[in-house]
């Protein structure tokens, strides 16, 4: 029999997971069905309620449900307890639904896959909102050197660090305290190349051999990678990857089986290009 599951969001329309998980149901030959769903804001139990009375396997959550699905879980894995954010919903054999996080061991797994190392370096997160406490528990699982949180309201880099210090070196400040400082790794989990514009940072951020990941993506460089590339990085992604990596860790959560990730985020972008093209 089929199984069922689907991402829930608002808006939905523009979600790439159905393409993705139906990419790997075809490496794999898993039988099931992956729909998305348009959820009015403010009805996201009684849709979650109906997805899995009607026999729903498990749901992939995004904005802005994030809060909601973590409210709506039974119980919680250690790395959603400490997102405090569900992006992932599995249906127990009890009938329960667990809560779980995967965008932040999909974005480590993503800079894993592009050969980047993480262990003993220096890493910069820019950003203190939900993307960032998200990926905070499996990037301190690497074993960096320092993470430093950077964030326009400097409260809030300071608070997300105190939550998490008990998992690693980590400290929170303002853009304008960055000024001398260089950094081996630098992740943009800001949203602010959203509406165009990026965080006001100071110049030579980089260390030689830096790496350079934006969470989000498009068909083009991002603001955060031109930015990047002009400060001399020496690698540059945007989160495409993480994307299909946070897609691969539901998938197996659902059906313990790991999908290939590259040969998804190849084609994924191949069409993210040609759709650019057709469009100018
Ligand atoms: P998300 O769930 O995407 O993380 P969020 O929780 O609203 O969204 O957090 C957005 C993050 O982007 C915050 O760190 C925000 O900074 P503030 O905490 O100071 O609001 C940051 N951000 C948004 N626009 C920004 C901009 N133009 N410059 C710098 N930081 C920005």
């Amino acid at each position: 029999m089929t199984d069922n599951y689907a991402v829930f969001g608002n808006p939905i329309a523009q979600s790439k997971s159905p393409v993705i998980h139906r990419q790997f149901c075809d490496q794999t030959g898993e039988d099931m069905s992956y729909t998305k769903q348009l959820v009015a804001e403010g009805e996201f139990k009684q849709a979650a309620d109906e997805f899995f009375r009607a026999g729903g396997r498990g749901l992939n959550i995004t904005a802005p449900f994030k809060l909601d699905a973590y409210a709506y879980a039974n119980a919680l894995t250690p790395r959603a307890k400490r997102a405090k954010a569900v992006n992932l919903l599995i249906k127990e054999a009890d009938g329960s639904v667990t809560g779980d996080n995967s965008d932040g061991i999909g974005m480590v797994n993503d800079m894993l896959n592009l050969g980047w190392d993480i262990q003993d370096k220096h890493v910069l997160l820019l950003g203190a909102g939900g993307a960032v406490r998200g990926v905070l528990q499996p990037l301190l699982n690497q074993n960096p050197a320092q993470v430093t949180i950077a964030n326009r309201t400097v409260e809030k880099a300071e608070e997300l660090a105190q939550d998490f210090h008990d998992l690693g070196s980590i400290d929170g400040c303002g853009f304008e305290a960055l000024a001398g400082k260089k950094y081996d790794l630098i992740i943009n989990g800001t949203s602010a190349g959203l509406h165009g514009s990026l965080p006001t940072l100071p110049d030579q951020l980089c260390r030689s051999g830096a790496a350079c990941y934006d969470m989000t993506y498009a068909a083009e460089p991002t603001l955060f990678m031109q930015w990047a590339e002009q400060q001399g990085a020496d690698k540059l992604s945007d989160g495409l990857g993480m994307l299909v990596g946070q897609a691969a860790e539901s998938f197996y959560a659902w059906r313990h089986i790991r999908p290939e990730v590259v040969p998804v985020i190849t084609d994924l972008r191949r069409k993210m290009k040609e759709s650019k093209k057709k469009a100018s």
